[in-house]
């Protein structure tokens, strides 16, 4: 029960400083919802106003209350007595509070702690941010066993000191952000701050926001005790240089590396990233990078990368951002720009936007571009493995390998750039204020839209989880990251090259996968712990003999790799990414009014990345109007904006990056021709003279019909006078008969 309806005595004093229409009522009834005040001081002596002893919510906020009341109901599950004037908080008074979950203490004067055991054993979210909290007290023991949020922000925290969260076993997101961390001279946070009784490491532990906090440098001494970390949050850090060594090898689930604003980050060694398979998320807008090199990436990872308002020298180094849109999204890149390095020539003697990069780079056809170490070549990204080993692969390769840039083993309809985020949901809904950590990055292209903070009893159990969903503001990134979603992944995919696609690029270099000399199956796709549950044995395993249930005409169509993945069905064969697309089938032009028409069409069977329709009067010797891109699974598009009663040549032609299709001179046609309907406003004009017409001949009908019908009246009523001789209906029939 929500909503409980509280009965509120309004005491009535004399000192009483309120309007005096307040002062009336002698009973009020407020309807208290989750965390809302009455803003009344009822509570002025503890237990006044207090709400009946089955409540589960309770706000008292803003209350001046300098303790919390000693007769809270026991059922209570939500307490929140933010801006308050509490100092001290001993875990173990709320113990009778068996059932308590959220506990909000935001804004008061605690500065000082006492977990101890005995407290609230269903606690699991304490949000104590901005109290005076100068340090943690330590653990003796678990005091908080189910505690999964623990919000510290805004504290005057200097140090942390080993062991400090030691007490909270289940801890899944703490929240440090905006403490004194790193200011003092005691050095931020200690060597083993994050381990758990007995040293173990805090295994349990997702999320971690250190923004806003003075440290200068990340230390695989603390963070090696979070292996489960999947976020970390290092925004607006002032003192923050650089980020190196071997900071991520204990933390391979890392998700999301958030460094937004953090104005002196000058350095990030990528090849850490290494360490980070599932890396899907960097944050680095406003800082102060002038490079950000490319790494090995794993062969699942959709990587979303911003560098906006970062210092960035021009250089093809950072092409790799660009390459391949359905495995890195720049967020912004047309907004990015690059600085030419002191005393550069050639292309990169002004400034540049990242996105005009590529272009430079590829007519530059220059050594640079094959040196370069584009990570979607390493072999060893296709290999099964479950961790891509940091052997430093990019650099065994011969330097001058003569690859195409485009001809890497491609899956066919961009079927990467939509992933699952592994991991299980949002739990039991246990603690909602803490499961929206990352949902506030609103812009950044490929985004995950629930964040996994409350993993809560559902280990592995992964469902494919929420689904990302690409940006669709179409400035930053080009035509391939643009699919409609949601799909849902299964995690033990493979996929091996169609008939007709290109796979140049893997007889040029050594292939290390085991299934080098039998079917050339690639693992593509994420390796995931639903993996470790039996299914490797599925690696290689022949494809069915079986056509996927696709439908190239059919609209908001899955892709057939996508389709692959889940049920190892067989898709019609593709050509290439690297080929130039057949073009699409027209179908027809349906829903034609005299401004609109829907066009239909179905997919060719190549690596499309995106539709174009581009159409023209008959007769117009002007330029085609294109409608620019349109989803790679549509297979219809309106058109507006016609002109009414007018043949219209339309085609539809299919895009990738080798470029759009041409249309074909047999086959099937791309093409086809309509014509509108006549305007609406002359049909309208028609209409109403018509209707004018009408009415005139009804009105003229009518004038005759009535002459008629008052003879024929006149007849009648003779009739009745005679056959019935009825007084009552004589009189007013005699009185029309006379009038
Ligand atoms: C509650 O009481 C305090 C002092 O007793 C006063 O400052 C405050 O304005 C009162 N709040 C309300 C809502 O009446
Ligand atoms: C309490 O007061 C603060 C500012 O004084 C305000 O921001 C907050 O919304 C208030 N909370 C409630 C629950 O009324
Ligand atoms: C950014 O880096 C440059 C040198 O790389 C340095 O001179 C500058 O002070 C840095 N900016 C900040 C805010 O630390
Ligand atoms: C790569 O292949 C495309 C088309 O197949 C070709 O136009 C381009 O010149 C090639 N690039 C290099 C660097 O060989
Ligand atoms: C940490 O707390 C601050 C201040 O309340 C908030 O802005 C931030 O979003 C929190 N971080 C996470 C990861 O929830
Ligand atoms: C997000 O993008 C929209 C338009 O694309 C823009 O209006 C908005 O300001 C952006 N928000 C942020 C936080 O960058
Ligand atoms: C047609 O397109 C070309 C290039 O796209 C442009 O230069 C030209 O001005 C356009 N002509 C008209 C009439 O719009």
């Amino acid at each position: 029960m929500r909503q409980a309806l509280l009965l509120l005595v309004v005491v009535l004093r004399p000192s009483w400083a309120d309007p005096p229409q307040e002062r009336v009522p002698l009973f009020r009834v407020t309807r208290q919802g989750p965390w809302e005040s009455s803003g009344s001081n009822a509570t002025d002596s503890p237990c006044e106003g207090l709400p009946a002893a089955e409540a589960t919510t309770l706000s008292l906020a803003n209350r001046s209350l300098e303790r919390l009341p000693g007769c809270l109901p026991r059922t209570l599950r939500r307490l929140d007595a933010s801006h308050n004037l509490l100092r001290a908080l001993s875990a173990s008074e709320l113990g009778h509070l068996e059932q308590l979950q959220v506990l909000a203490l935001r804004h008061n004067r605690i500065a000082a702690l006492r977990w101890g055991p005995g407290g609230p054993a269903g606690l699991r979210t304490l949000d104590l941010s901005c109290n005076q909290l100068a340090a943690l007290p330590r653990c003796a023991g678990p005091a908080l066993s189910s505690l999964r949020a623990l919000a510290l922000a805004g504290n005057p925290l200097q140090a942390l000191q080993p062991r400090t969260f030691a007490c909270f076993p289940a801890l899944q997101l703490l929240n440090l952000s905006f403490t004194a961390l790193g200011r003092g001279p005691q050095g931020g946070i200690a060597e083993a701050a994050f381990a758990g009784e007995d040293g173990a490491p805090l295994a349990t532990l997702e999320v971690l926001d250190l923004s806003g906090t003075f440290l200068e440098r990340v230390e695989s001494g603390w963070l090696r005790d979070l292996p489960k970390l999947t976020s970390l949050h290092l925004r607006k850090m002032p003192r923050l240089t650089t980020l190196e060594g071997d900071i991520f090898k204990a933390t391979p689930n890392l998700q999301q590396l958030d460094c937004q604003d953090s104005p002196a980050l000058a350095s990030v060694a990528t090849h850490m990233f290494q360490d980070t398979p599932h890396l899907q998320v960097l944050l680095f807008q406003n800082c102060n990078l002038s490079s950000f090199p490319p790494w090995t990436l794993d062969s699942s990872q959709v990587l979303t990368v911003n560098l906006f308002g970062n210092p960035l020298t021009c250089s093809c180094d950072l092409s790799w951002l660009l390459m391949d849109a359905k495995r890195t999204v720049l967020s912004r890149a047309a907004d990015t720009v690059c600085a030419p390095a002191a005393g550069s020539r050639g292309p990169f003697s002004a400034s540049l936007s990242l996105s005009q990069l590529p272009g430079v780079c590829q007519s530059d056809q220059s050594a640079t571009l094959r040196a370069l170490h584009l990570p979607w070549f390493d072999p060893s990204t296709y290999a099964p493995g479950p961790t891509v080993t940091p052997s430093a692969a990019p650099d065994t390769r011969p330097a001058g390998a003569q690859q195409n840039v485009s001809k890497a083993p491609t899956v066919p309809v961009g079927s990467r750039a939509i992933a699952a985020w592994p991991h299980s949901d949002a739990g039991e809904g246990t603690a909602p204020s803490t499961t929206n950590s990352v949902a506030g990055h609103s812009n950044s292209s490929v985004f995950p839209r629930a964040a996994s903070t409350t993993r809560t009893q559902q280990q592995g159990e992964h469902a494919p989880g929420p689904v990302l969903e690409p940006d669709i503001s179409a400035a930053s990134t080009p035509l391939a990251s643009k699919h409609l979603g949601p799909f849902t992944t299964s995690w033990n995919d493979i996929h091996s090259p169609q008939p007709g696609q290109r796979t140049q690029a893997t007889p040029q270099v050594p292939n290390p996968t085991p299934s080098e000399g039998g079917i050339p199956v690639f693992l593509l796709d994420d390796y995931s712990e639903e993996e470790e549950k039996g299914t490797e044995e599925e690696v290689g395993a022949p494809y069915q003999d079986v056509s996927c249930d696709y439908h190239p005409c059919k609209h908001l169509q899955t892709p057939c790799a996508e389709l692959q993945r889940r049920s190892r069905c067989r898709c019609p064969g593709l050509s290439g990414e690297d080929t130039i697309p057949d073009p699409p089938r027209l179908q027809g032009v349906t829903e034609t009014t005299d401004t609109s028409a829907l066009v239909h069409w179905c997919a060719p069977n190549s690596v499309v990345h995106g539709y174009q329709i581009r159409y023209s009067a008959d007769g117009w010797t002007g330029n085609q109007s294109v409608v620019g891109v349109i989803y790679a699974t549509a297979r219809q598009h309106p058109l507006y904006g016609l002109s009414p009663g007018t043949t219209y040549r339309v085609c539809v032609l299919a895009a990738n990056r080798a470029g759009l299709s041409q249309p074909r001179s047999s086959g099937w046609s791309a093409c086809t021709a309509f014509t509108t309907k006549p305007s609406f406003a002359l049909l309208l004009a028609g209409l109403c003279a018509t209707s004018g017409l009408l009415l005139v001949s009804t009105l003229v009908l009518s004038a005759c019909l009535c002459r008629r019908g008052r003879t024929l009246r006149l007849q009648r009523s003779d009739t009745h006078l005679l056959a019935y001789k009825n007084p009552a209906f004589d009189y007013p029939l005699g009185l029309q008969t006379v009038s």
